[in-house]
C-alpha cells in the first residue's frame, strides 16, 4: 500500500507540471474564448395545461400529468408557431423552430418553454407570443384551459460564463493531461520503484541515491546525510563482496549516458577511501571526460594517452596522480576522443590492464561509458569481469535495463548489484533487507543532518571542499550540474 502511495507520489511529482499546463492552456484558452463569443439570452415561461374531468378532480390533475408529454410536442407544431411567425418579418418556422426548447416536467401538469437569441427583447417577446399562441389554439381546438406565467426579460446572457467556462476548460484541461501521462507512462515502459527494479534485472540493489534538487548539488557529499550513509552502506557491501570473492578491479556501468555513473564513480571512490582502502579510479569514458568537475586534475597522461604511446614509455607513469584525498589516486582520460573504442582494442590494452590487476591498490575503479550506445564498455568489461549498474529510472525503460543486463551476461561480467540513482523514493528510506521501515531511515538521516559534523579529519573529507587548493576555482559542487545527453 505504502509502495503504491510512493508510486503515485512519484508520478504526481513528475507529472505535476503536466496538469499545470493542461488546466492552464485548456482553462486559458476557454476564458479568452468567451470574451469574443456573441452573447445570448434566454427567456423562459411556464406553462400549466389543465384538463378538465368530468368525474373528480383528483382524475383532472392525473389527466392533465398523462396529457402533459403530447402537448409540449404542440409548442413546436406549425398550427402554434405560423401566428408568431407572422409577427416577425423575415423569421422562418426553421429559425424560430431552433430557437425553442421544450421541457415538461414529469409528474407535473408543467411545460417549461425556453427561447434563446442574441437580442434579450426579441427572446422575451416571442416566448410570450408562443405561449399565447398555443393557449388559444388548445383553448380552440381541444377546449383545453391553459394558463401561461409572463417571460421575466433576461438581463444576463445565458452564454457565455466566462467563469463556468473556463473552468469546464481547465478541467477538460486536467483530464488530457492525465490521458497524456497515461500514455507516456505506458509507452515510456518506465520503472517507479526499488523493488521493481530488484525483480526485473534480479540483482541485489546495492543503494539508492536520492534525486537532489539544484541546492543540494551544490553542497558536499557529507552534508548531505542520506547520500553519505549510502555511501557508507555501498562501500559496506562492496567490501563485504570483495572479501567473500575477491576482486580488484571494478566498473561502474549504466545502461545510457546520464545517470549518474561518473557522480557515483568520483563519491565511491573518496568513501572506499574513507573505509581504509587505497584507490586508483580510471576515468575509463573517454569520449565524454568528467571527472575533472570532481577533482582538481593536473593536466597530465591520461588514459587516452595510455591506449596510443607504446608500452615501453608508459608502465610508471599509469600508477595515476596523486589527489588531496591519502590513498585516492587518478587516471583521468585527458582528451575527448570519438574512436575510443578502435583504441581500446590496441594490442597493449592486455598489458595495460595487467598492470592495474597488479597496481598496489585494493580497489581500480573505472568510470565507463553506457552500456547500450558505444562498444567501449563491452570491451572494457572483457579486462575487468566485475561491474555495478547505476540505474536512474527516470532515464532507462524496462527494455534499456533488460538489454543492458544480457550485454553485461554476454560479457560474463559478475554484476554485483544495481546501485539506484536520482530516485524519488530514496528520501522515504530505503532500508531494502536491512529491516528498516520505510520512513524509519530518513527521519533518523534527517535528524543526523542537523549534527555538527565531528568528522573533521582531511582524509575522511571529500578531496577539493576542505584543503585550499593552489588553483583558485569555481565553487566546488560534488553533483555537477544537469548536462543533457
Ligand atoms: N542523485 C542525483 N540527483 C540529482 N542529480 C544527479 C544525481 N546524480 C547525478 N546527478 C547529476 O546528473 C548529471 C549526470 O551525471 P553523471 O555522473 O555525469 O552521469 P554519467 O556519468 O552517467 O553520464 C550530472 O549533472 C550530475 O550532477
Ligand atoms: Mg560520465
Amino acid at each position: 500500500m505504502q509502495q503504491k502511495l510512493g508510486r503515485y507520489a512519484m508520478l504526481a511529482k513528475r507529472w505535476a507540471w503536466l496538469v499545470v499546463l493542461g488546466i492552464v492552456i485548456c482553462g486559458g484558452a476557454t476564458y479568452i474564448a468567451t470574451l469574443f463569443m456573441v452573447p445570448t439570452y434566454q427567456a423562459s415561461t411556464t406553462i400549466i395545461v389543465n384538463l378538465k374531468s368530468s368525474s373528480s378532480p383528483f382524475d383532472s390533475v392525473n389527466a392533465s400529468v398523462l396529457a402533459v408529454p403530447t402537448y409540449a410536442q404542440l409548442l413546436t407544431s406549425p398550427q402554434v408557431l405560423e401566428p408568431v411567425i407572422a409577427q416577425h418579418q423575415g423569421l422562418t418556422l426553421k429559425q424560430l423552430v431552433s430557437m425553442i426548447a421544450v421541457k415538461s416536467q414529469s409528474n407535473t401538469e408543467l411545460i417549461e418553454l425556453d427561447v434563446t437569441n442574441t437580442n434579450p427583447q426579441l427572446a422575451t417577446d416571442l416566448t410570450n407570443q408562443i405561449s399565447q399562441s398555443f393557449a388559444q389554439f388548445s383553448n380552440e381546438q381541444f377546449s383545453v384551459n391553459v394558463q401561461v406565467l409572463p417571460a421575466v426579460f433576461p438581463s444576463d446572457p445565458a452564454s457565455p460564463k466566462p467563469l463556468l467556462d473556463s473552468s469546464i476548460g481547465a478541467l477538460v484541461g486536467m483530464g488530457l493531461a492525465i490521458a497524456l501521462i497515461i500514455v507516456f507512462e505506458w509507452s515510456e515502459d518506465r520503472l517507479v520503484n526499488i523493488d521493481e527494479v530488484h525483480k526485473l534485472l534480479k540483482m541485489e540493489v546495492l543503494t539508492a541515491f536520492p534525486l537532489l534538487n539544484r541546492k543540494q548539488r551544490q553542497k558536499k557529499t557529507h552534508e548531505i546525510a542520506t547520500v553519505q550513509e549510502s555511501y557508507r552502506m555501498l562501500c559496506a557491501r562492496l567490501n563485504l563482496l570483495q572479501q567473500s570473492n575477491p576482486f580488484k578491479l571494478l566498473m561502474v556501468t549504466s545502461a545510457v549516458a546520464g545517470e549518474g555513473k561518473s557522480t557515483i564513480s568520483a563519491n565511491l571512490a573518496t568513501f572506499l577511501v574513507k573505509s581504509g582502502k587505497k584507490v586508483l579510479l580510471i576515468e575509463a569514458d573517454l569520449r565524454l571526460p568528467t571527472l575533472n568537475k570532481h577533482f582538481q586534475l593536473e593536466k597530465r597522461l591520461g588514459f587516452s594517452s595510455a591506449l596510443t604511446e607504446p608500452w615501453s614509455q608508459l608502465e610508471a607513469k599509469l600508477t595515476g596522480q596523486a589527489t588531496e584525498v591519502p590513498g585516492l589516486f587518478i587516471v583521468a582520460a585527458e582528451v575527448p576522443l570519438r574512436n575510443s573504442s578502435d583504441l581500446l582494442q590496441a594490442p597493449q590494452v592486455a598489458q595495460i590492464f595487467e598492470h592495474f590487476r597488479n597496481a598496489p591498490f585494493d580497489y581500480v575503479l573505472f568510470d565507463t561509458p553506457p552500456l547500450l550506445p558505444v562498444a567501449d564498455t563491452q570491451l572494457l568489461a572483457a579486462y575487468i569481469h566485475t561491474a555495478v549498474l547505476v540505474v536512474d529510472v527516470s532515464k532507462s525503460s524496462r527494455k534499456m535495463m533488460t538489454h543492458a543486463k544480457e550485454i553485461l551476461n554476454k560479457t560474463r561480467t559478475n554484476v554485483l548489484g544495481v546501485i539506484i540513482n536520482k530516485s524519488q523514493l530514496a528520501y522515504q528510506g530505503y532500508g531494502y533487507g536491512y529491516g528498516y521501515g520505510y520512513g524509519y531511515t530518513s527521519h533518523y538521516l534527517d535528524d543526523a543532518e542537523q549534527q555538527p559534523d565531528i568528522d573533521a579529519s582531511p582524509t575522511l573529507s571529500m578531496p577539493r571542499l576542505e584543503v585550499p587548493m593552489p588553483v583558485p576555482s569555481s565553487p566546488f559542487s560534488v553533483y555537477p550540474e544537469q548536462r543533457e545527453p
